[in-house]
């Protein structure tokens, strides 16, 4: 693995050797047994041209952890609001010696285009791109739920919500497809029914209660205002939260043991309840420390097979 750009570029060997690597480093607090100052010579660049807290902060964190230096560039901050390309921005890096680009973008299909024009010693991670795709998410979510459910084929996930704009849910679909999931069922009103053909591996269902029934894991996705682009997609948040939120009555219908997902950040009283967010089932906090262990991981995946 020398870039980390779609899930779904990933063959299951990979992705288990990312989960197994994640899981040694959660089993020792996260600290980055068998490969201290990995990235002891490495500059590490965060370019996020979309908001973030949790993929910039933990992508910060492990690369630290690994002894990188990093650095932080927003578009509102950088010659990017001056009008350079990416491109442009990325050979200045490079031409400081940044080994490493973390790249969050709006817009979709830069990854290939970059690919094209970065030095061969240079490697790209998708930090999260449009709808399209949000791969450590995707990744950082199957080691949540391998840790809680160990095996992949016997599980019914559930994936609920803002499914026509979510980069998670395509990348998580990936993920679940790849390592075999029993069932992967996404649900949300029509209004945002996604475009099926995306989720080959997937079934769709407007009827949350039949979707949620026996479930053992539920993903939950933050209702996304910013990505809609006409009236009819602003649906009546409390009619939403009325008929699509994740309720602990709604829990009810799950298998008991079942874990609550979500990306974060969540609009709490839109797509879930204050008391499932915060009540024992649900593993949110867990998926944001699950990043960094993720994340050390494919850093040092990456730099440990690509040399
Ligand atoms: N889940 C996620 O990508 O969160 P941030 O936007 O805070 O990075």
């Amino acid at each position: 693995m020398k870039h980390l750009l779609y899930l779904k570029d990933l063959n299951q060997e990979t992705i288990n050797q990312i989960l197994d690597t994640a899981d040694n480093f959660l089993d020792h607090d996260n600290q980055p047994i068998g490969s201290e100052n990995l990235l002891k010579d490495k500059t590490i660049a965060n370019l996020f041209f979309e908001p973030s807290t949790r993929t910039r902060s933990s992508f910060q964190i492990a690369a630290r952890k690994l002894g990188a230096d990093v650095i932080n560039i927003d578009e509102e901050h950088s010659s990017r609001a001056k009008g350079e390309t990416l491109i442009d921005t990325l050979k200045t890096l490079e031409a400081m010696g940044v080994n490493y680009f973390i790249i969050r973008n709006k817009h979709s299909g830069v990854f290939h285009d970059l690919l094209e024009h970065i030095e061969n010693r240079s490697r790209l991670i998708n930090a999260g791109e449009s709808n399209i795709s949000h791969p450590t998410q995707g990744l950082l979510d199957l080691v949540t739920i391998r840790r809680h459910k160990k095996d992949f084929h016997n599980v019914k996930a559930v994936i609920l919500g803002d499914l026509a704009h979510s980069r998670v849910a395509r990348s998580l679909t990936e993920g679940l497809e790849k390592m075999n999931t029993g069932e992967i069922i996404l649900v949300s009103p029509k209004d945002y029914e996604p475009d099926m053909t995306l989720f080959k591996g997937a079934r769709y269902t407007d009827n949350i209660e039949s979707a949620l029934r026996n479930a053992d894991v539920v993903v939950t996705l933050r209702v996304q205002k910013e990505r809609m682009e006409n009236e009819t997609q602003f649906i009546d948040l409390s009619q939403y939260y009325q008929d699509y939120g994740l309720t602990s009555k709604r829990l009810e219908l799950c298998k008991k043991d079942a874990i609550v997902m979500h990306p974060g950040p969540m609009n709490r009283g839109v797509e879930i309840e204050n008391i499932v967010a915060d009540g024992p089932q649900s593993v949110i906090t867990e998926q944001v420390t699950n990043g960094i262990a993720t994340r050390m991981a494919i850093l040092s995946i990456i730099e440990k097979s690509a040399g």
